[in-house]
């Protein structure tokens, strides 16, 4: 593996895990259309690492530009991360989500088995397990997401089991992230939602900088040790590294698609998740308890045995580095990228 093509590396997780690539010494090729993420990010990519990624701005629902890029580079394996993120947006316009994140995966998938390049990385979610009959939740849980948006990664899961059966030489790792915060320890690069974030870390911070004037905690009569909802967050960081794994151990995965859970295996409440923010930095933030927000479940945290065991991946960082990187980042990007 040498050469890696990253859809949507211009992003949140796609920028920490290019830059981790980069770091490992893999030339790497970023298509991405910005429709949710800044050009800026490429210079401070380059800060970290030494190097300028190469760029190329294109549209996965433009078949013939992904030709095009097949046909210039000769790629080793594809990480995908390139897809709509926005739950409630999901719900709102689904055939937007259809389109762009299964459509477009079918024109990626496309260009890739045309091009014979059958190394792929496919960023899923925690979401594709809905509500969990248990936690922590194993690789082997019923799935059955309850949002458009979960249906397209589901969908896309269910494509890529499918060409791995009509062709064993695919090796495809399904990556189900659990809850990603925080970011680069430099302060350089992170996420910066448009508008309201929706997530809670973002949130949180968005409220220390005095940009929002206080968080709404989404009820507080859940089955859970304070009542409010319990996640897996883990530090994007950890996660870039999850995908340096799954990438350099697909040669030798034993069959051609393989899902792991990516958490830290432990969950934090909304409550545990303020205490930690205002410890780490030591600004207060104010909040309301508000009604439970439609669609969301009391408990959401991973088994991460496998991954541990078959990609010698576990995270490392814990809740005081997830609040420091996120704080950081915020306090010296007050507008993101702008
Ligand atoms: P992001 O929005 O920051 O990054 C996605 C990138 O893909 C953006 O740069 C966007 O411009 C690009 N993109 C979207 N559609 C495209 C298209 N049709 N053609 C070209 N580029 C396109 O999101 P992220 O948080 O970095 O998430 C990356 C992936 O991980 C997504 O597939 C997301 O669904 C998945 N995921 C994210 C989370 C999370 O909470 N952040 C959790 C689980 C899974
Ligand atoms: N929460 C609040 N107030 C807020 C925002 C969130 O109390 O303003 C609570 C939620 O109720 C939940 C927890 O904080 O209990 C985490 O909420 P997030 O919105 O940050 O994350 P979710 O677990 O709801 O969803 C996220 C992504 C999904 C992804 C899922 C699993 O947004 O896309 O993780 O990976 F599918």
């Amino acid at each position: 593996m040498r050469k890696v093509l990253v859809t949507g590396g211009a992003g949140y997780i796609g920028s920490h895990t290019v830059v981790a690539l980069i770091e490992r010494g893999f030339e790497v090729v970023v298509v991405d259309n910005f429709c949710n993420s800044s050009p800026l990010v490429l210079p401070r990519m380059a800060e970290i690492t030494g190097v300028e990624p190469q760029v190329v701005e294109a549209d996965l629902l433009d078949r013939s530009a992904l030709d095009d890029l097949f046909s210039v580079h000769q790629f080793d394996a594809v990480v995908h991360f390139a897809g709509l993120k926005a739950v409630g947006e999901s719900v709102q316009n689904p055939l937007l989500y259809y389109k762009n994140n299964v459509a477009g995966s079918l024109n990626l998938f496309a260009a890739m088995q045309a091009h014979i390049c059958l190394n792929l990385v496919f960023s899923s979610s925690a979401t594709v397990y809905g509500d969990p009959d248990s936690v922590p939740i194993k690789e082997d849980f019923r799935l059955s997401p309850t949002n458009p948006y979960g249906r397209t990664k589901l969908m896309v899961e269910e494509i890529l089991a499918d060409l791995g059966n009509a062709n064993p030489q695919w090796r495809i790792a399904l990556l189900r992230y659990f809850n990603p915060v925080g970011a680069h320890p430099s302060g350089s690069i992170g996420e910066m939602p448009n508008g309201t974030p929706n997530n809670l870390m973002p949130y949180i911070t968005q409220v220390a900088a005095g940009t929002l004037q206080q968080l709404s905690v989404f009820g507080d009569d859940y089955p859970t040790k304070d009542g409010t909802g319990v996640r897996d967050y883990i530090h994007v960081m950890d996660l870039a590294a999850a995908h340096l794994a799954a990438l350099l151990k697909l040669p030798q995965q034993e069959t051609s698609v393989r899902a792991y859970n990516i958490g830290t295996g432990v969950g934090y409440s909304v409550l545990q998740m303020i205490d930690a923010f205002e410890t780490e930095s030591g600004v207060n933030i104010p909040y309301t308890i508000t009604n439970r927000r439609p669609g969301d479940i009391a408990e959401c945290y991973a088994d991460c045995e496998r991954s541990k065991r078959e990609l010698g991946w576990r995270a490392h960082r814990d809740l005081v580095e997830m609040m420091r990187d996120q704080w950081r980042w915020q306090s010296l990007n007050p507008q993101g990228y702008r």
